[in-house]
């Protein structure tokens, strides 16, 4: 089966987000399983290296405003298909924003070319490989099944919805310059609240919705979690489906990770410590009685994390340590930064965005911290799971499905993996924390939680099997 997924990340390459490690390790897990997966992205600039040693496969001629050609290319073990067009793609920076933090204003020309260049590889534009299926990604790729229906092209297409806040919003006006007829700006196609959405078309127009988790997929139908988009999901309830995510079981390797001072397993968990001493070290933590707690996290809305703002006191009344790193919103970024300032040795902060810290976090750190407000699945928690960094998060999407609470009963059944909270507010955070120090005081409970957590199954095996069932069902 060939499938080709249109996204913009994929890990290592270029990474804003889950998403990018989503893209970066699904087409490895399908490629055993007999799918030959092609990615087709942009061109960043992190990727502009592939380039030279890849080769033009398609001249695109003027596309948006200016020359572009894809260039097919095999690196990190995934087959790339690089939309290079300069002009809209080779940016320093953000991926999606330009200097001033702000979307980069043609940022509905960018996408679409991407989604466009789908469409037409989808119609056998490449020399001997076309798609059996298309699988979209997020708003960025929600064009793909609006230009293939506007062409009346029958080739199956899933749109799979990472993060639904996110929804490629524009003015009608660009209608014309994308290459859409403008009936497409209609209330069962693209048209949303007098604007233009690029997931809404995609929704409206795709065989198959799939989301990153059962949980999320069931909220997704509700007011309070579909953002608007709520009735289109209640609409095609019957094509949508939550297929939880897994990781990357070799980039995410307590027993082989190159940031660890001491590489660990479920059976040398002792070893744990020597990690937790470096990062102690790294964010100039001094011991104390309580767990080290970690955030490694966007610092938005989203994640909850102005709930920990308020929470800190009931983390220092605990003795307990907190280590964060994160980058978002300049407030939050400001709260925390104060934090650590006004409490030195006992609550540490990196801001900004740094994966192999990220590793070393998840190595020593006891508890993961994770309040978020909706999460379709979130990767962090799974990550703490295999690390033995016990996940406290919000009862919500995908943390909902992959985490099992420390519950009494749980633990007298001997399922329990971590620590989960509602309602999701600082009075129940506070809460989370305080069950979360008083398992730590039971050292005997705490390891049986982390070593439950090691064993979980959080590999891409089984997910990659419900993807290539769903893409089998639709050829
Ligand atoms: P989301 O995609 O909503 O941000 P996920 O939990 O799915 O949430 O994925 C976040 C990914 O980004 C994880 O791989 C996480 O380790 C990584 N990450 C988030 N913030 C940082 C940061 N400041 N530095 C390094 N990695 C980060
Ligand atoms: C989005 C979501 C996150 C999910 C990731 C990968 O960024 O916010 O919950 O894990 O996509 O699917």
């Amino acid at each position: 089966m060939q499938i080709l997924f249109v996204a913009s990340e994929c890990a290592p390459f270029v990474k804003t987000g889950g998403l990018a490690d989503v893209i970066g390790a699904v087409p490895k897990a399908l490629a055993p399983l007999g799918a030959d997966v092609r990615v087709l992205l942009p061109a960043y600039p992190a990727l502009s290296a592939q380039l030279g040693a890849g080769e033009t496969v398609l001249d695109l001629g003027e596309l948006m405003g200016g020359p572009a050609r894809v260039v097919a290319a095999r690196a990190q073990g995934i087959d790339l298909l690089l939309l290079d067009a300069p002009h809209l793609f080779e940016r320093a920076g953000n991926i999606y924003l330009g200097p001033d933090g702000r979307d980069w204003p043609d940022n509905w020309a960018r996408f679409a070319a991407l989604s466009k260049v789908g469409a037409m590889i989808a119609q056998g534009a490449l020399d001997g490989w076309a798609p059996d299926v298309v699988n979209a990604h997020d708003w960025q790729a929600g064009l793909v099944p609006a230009y293939l229906a506007a062409a009346g092209s029958r080739v199956p297409t899933v749109v799979t919805i990472h993060n639904i806040a996110f929804q490629g919003v524009f003015g009608a006006d660009i209608l014309g310059p994308i290459g859409l007829p403008p009936d497409w700006h209609q209330i069962d196609r693209g048209e949303y609240y007098g604007g233009f959405s690029y997931l809404k078309a995609g929704l409206m127009s795709c065989d198959r919705i799939t989301t990153v988790s059962p949980t999320y997929a069931r909220e997704l139908m509700r007011p309070e979690y579909g953002m608007g988009l709520d009735g289109v999901m209640r609409a095609r309830r019957a094509d949508l489906s939550g297929i939880v995510n897994g990781i990357d079981l070799d980039a995410w390797n307590p027993e082989t990770d190159p940031a660890l001072p001491a590489p660990y397993d479920a059976r040398s968990l002792r070893r744990k410590g020597a990690n937790r001493d470096a990062l102690m070290a790294r964010f100039g933590l001094e011991p104390g009685a309580g767990p080290l707690f970690c955030v490694i996290s966007r610092l938005t809305e989203q994640k909850g994390l102005d709930l920990l703002v308020e929470a800190i006191p009931a983390l220092l009344a605990r003795d307990a340590r907190l280590a964060l790193l994160g980058g978002g919103e300049r407030w939050m970024e400001e709260a925390f930064a104060s934090a650590a300032a006004r409490h030195p040795g006992r609550i540490g902060a990196v801001i900004g965005y740094d994966e192999t810290l990220s590793h070393l976090i998840q190595g020593g750190a006891d508890a993961i911290l994770i309040p978020s407000r909706f999460e379709p699945c979130g990767l962090t928690q799974l990550y703490g799971l295999r690390y033995g960094t016990v996940p406290v998060v919000a009862r919500t999407g995908g943390l909902a499905d992959t985490v099992i609470d420390a519950n009494p009963a749980a633990l007298d059944a001997g399922v329990a993996t971590g620590v989960q909270f509602t309602p999701v507010d600082a009075l129940g955070l506070q809460d989370a924390i305080d069950r979360t120090c008083e398992l730590f005081d039971r050292p005997r409970d705490w390891a049986a939680i982390q070593r439950r957590g090691m064993k979980q199954p959080v590999g891409w095996h089984a997910s990659a099997e419900a993807y290539l069932s769903l893409f089998q069902s639709l050829i």
